[in-house]
C-alpha cells in the first residue's frame, strides 16, 4: 500500500476537526510533521499487537491510563513521573492478585486533541470556538488563544517526544526495576490505599529476595514495556505520521503504539473508521450505551477483516447504570461471529455528572460499580474482561467525588486542575488498582 491509497478518508464525512483559518498554513505545517522522525517504531507495534492478542484470549490484562486531555503546560518532570509512577503502582497490584502479566499503557505522549459537544463556548453575551485541546487552540477564554494555530501541530509532535523520552528513560533505566516497588509509593500522601500497597509492595520484595538468594536471574524485572496509547483524532496530525514500514510495507501511524477512535467519530462509512481500518497499529473503538450489534459486527468486518489477534480492543463506556443491559447482548452476539476483539472499560466516560457549582466531575462508586458490572457481564457470558481504560493523575487532584478521601461537592474546589474531564487522583487510582484484582482473582 502506497500513502496516496491512505488518503481515502479525505473524500468521507468527517467530524470533530478544528476549523483551522490559514488552509496554506496547516498544509506546510503537515509537511514539516510528515519529515519528522516517527516517534514509535513498527517493530514495538508489531509486539503490542501480539501482546493484545494474549490478553484478548485471557492470558493477560491491559492497563491504559493518563490525563483526559494532556497539556503543554503539563508536559513536566514531575507530573510525568507521578502518572508513570502511579500506572506502575497499579499494574503492580493488578499483577499480583491476577498473576498474570499486566500489559502497561499510558494515555500519554500525544493525548492532546478533544472531541466537543459543541464547535462554539459562551459565556455570559461572548461566544468563541470551543477549546479543542491544546495541540489546536488555548484553553484561555479569548478570541486570540480559541483561533485554532496550526504551530501547536509541531508544538504537539515536540511535546509528544519529550514525554516518550521520558517515558523511555524511567522504564528502561532501572526506576521501573522491580526491586523498587517500594519508591514508587514515596512522596504520596499516606492514605489507606498507599498503607495497603506497602503491604504487598513488603511481600514482592520479600519473594525477590528469597529468589534472589536461590540464585534466580533478574533482568527480567529491570525494565519495563511501557507503550502510548491517544484518540485518533485530529486527522491534520495522525495522517502525516503515517508511514509505510521499509520492511514490511505497509502504513503504521507512528505517532503512537495504539490508536483508538472515540464514540462521536465512530461512523461506519466516516474518515475516522476508513483510516484505521489501513493502519497496521493495534486500535480501539469505543462503544457507548446506544451501540447496536450491527454496527458492532460491521465495526469488526471493517476494521478486522482478518481477525488478526490484537488488533482490534473494544473500549466500552456505558454508565454504572447501562452497562449490564447493554454489554451482555454484545458479548453473546460476538460468540457467534468469529471474532475476538479485547474487551476493556472505560468507566469514566459514562458516568459523568456535573455538580449543581458547575463542576464537571464523576462518582468514585459509579466507576467502581461500571467495572463490577463489567466482571459481571463477562462472567455470565463466557468471554475474557481484558482490560480497563481510565483517566487518572498521579497528582492528589480533587477532581472525582468519593474514594476514602471521601472528597465532597465542596471539596471539589481546593485542587481541581484538569481542562477537560475529571481523573482520578493518586489515592483513587490504587484504590481502583486493589478492586479490579479483587475482580480478577474471582474471574
Ligand atoms: C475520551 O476518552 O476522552 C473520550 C472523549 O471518550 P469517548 O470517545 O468515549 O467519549
Ligand atoms: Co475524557
Amino acid at each position: 500500500m502506497s500513502l496516496a491509497d491512505l488518503d481515502s478518508w479525505r473524500s468521507l464525512p468527517i467530524k470533530q476537526q478544528p476549523q483551522w483559518p490559514d488552509a496554506a498554513a496547516v498544509a506546510d505545517a503537515s509537511q514539516r510533521l510528515a519529515s519528522f522522525p516517527p516517534l514509535v517504531f513498527a517493530g514495538e507495534v508489531d509486539q503490542l499487537r501480539e501482546k493484545l492478542g494474549r490478553a484478548a484470549a485471557g492470558e493477560a490484562f491491559l492497563l491504559q491510563g493518563g490525563d483526559c486531555a494532556e497539556t503543554f503546560a503539563g508536559a513536566n518532570a514531575d507530573n510525568i513521573r507521578n502518572r508513570i509512577k502511579t500506572i506502575l503502582q497499579m499494574a503492580v497490584v493488578l499483577t499480583y492478585g491476577a498473576s498474570m502479566p499486566v500489559i502497561k499503557m499510558g494515555r500519554m505522549a500525544g493525548q492532546f486533541a478533544k472531541p466537543r459537544s459543541s464547535d462554539t463556548e459562551t459565556r455570559g453575551d461572548v461566544t468563541l470556538p470551543a477549546y479543542r485541546g491544546d495541540i489546536v487552540n488555548g484553553f484561555d477564554f479569548t478570541e486570540k488563544s480559541r483561533v485554532a494555530d496550526p504551530q501547536r501541530l509541531l508544538q504537539g509532535y515536540h511535546m509528544a517526544a519529550s514525554t516518550l523520552n521520558l517515558i523511555r528513560a524511567f522504564t528502561q533505566g532501572g526506576f521501573a526495576d522491580l526491586r523498587e516497588v517500594h519508591s514508587w509509593n514515596k512522596g504520596f500522601a499516606s492514605n489507606p490505599a498507599n498503607a495497603r500497597y506497602e503491604g504487598l509492595a513488603a511481600e514482592i520484595d520479600r519473594a525477590i529476595k528469597f529468589m534472589e538468594a536461590a540464585g534466580a536471574d533478574f533482568e527480567e524485572l529491570k525494565r519495563v514495556d511501557f507503550y502510548t496509547g491517544h484518540e485518533g483524532l485530529l486527522m491534520d496530525y495522525e495522517a502525516p505520521m503515517t508511514r509505510i514500514d521499509s520492511r514490511t510495507q505497509t502504513p503504521y501511524n507512528t505517532s503512537a503504539h495504539f490508536l483508538w477512535i472515540g464514540e462521536r467519530t465512530r461512523e461506519l462509512d466516516g474518515a475516522h473508521v476508513d483510516y484505521f481500518s489501513k493502519i497496521r497499529n493495534p486500535i480501539g473503538v469505543k462503544l457507548g450505551p446506544t451501540t447496536d450489534i450491527d454496527t458492532m459486527l460491521r465495526l469488526i468486518d471493517k476494521l478486522d477483516p482478518n481477525r488478526e489477534p490484537g488488533r482490534l480492543t473494544f473500549i466500552t463506556r456505558m454508565g454504572a447504570g447501562k452497562i449490564r443491559d447493554a454489554l451482555p447482548p454484545l458479548l453473546e452476539a460476538i460468540k457467534s461471529a468469529d471474532a475476538t476483539p479485547l474487551w476493556v472499560t472505560d468507566p469514566m466516560h459514562g458516568n459523568g455528572i456535573t455538580t449543581p457549582t458547575g463542576y464537571k466531575t464523576r462518582r468514585f462508586e459509579d466507576v467502581v460499580d461500571e467495572v463490577v458490572g463489567f466482571f459481571e457481564s463477562h462472567r455470565a457470558a463466557g468471554t475474557h474482561p481484558g482490560g480497563i481504560h481510565v483517566e487518572l493523575t498521579g497528582d492528589d487532584v480533587t477532581e472525582c467525588l468519593g474514594g476514602s478521601e471521601m472528597i465532597d461537592e465542596a471539596t471539589l474546589a481546593t485542587r481541581y486542575e484538569s481542562l477537560c474531564d475529571p481523573r482520578l487522583n493518586h489515592m483513587q487510582s490504587l484504590e481502583l488498582a486493589f478492586l479490579v484484582a479483587e475482580q480478577l482473582e474471582n474471574r
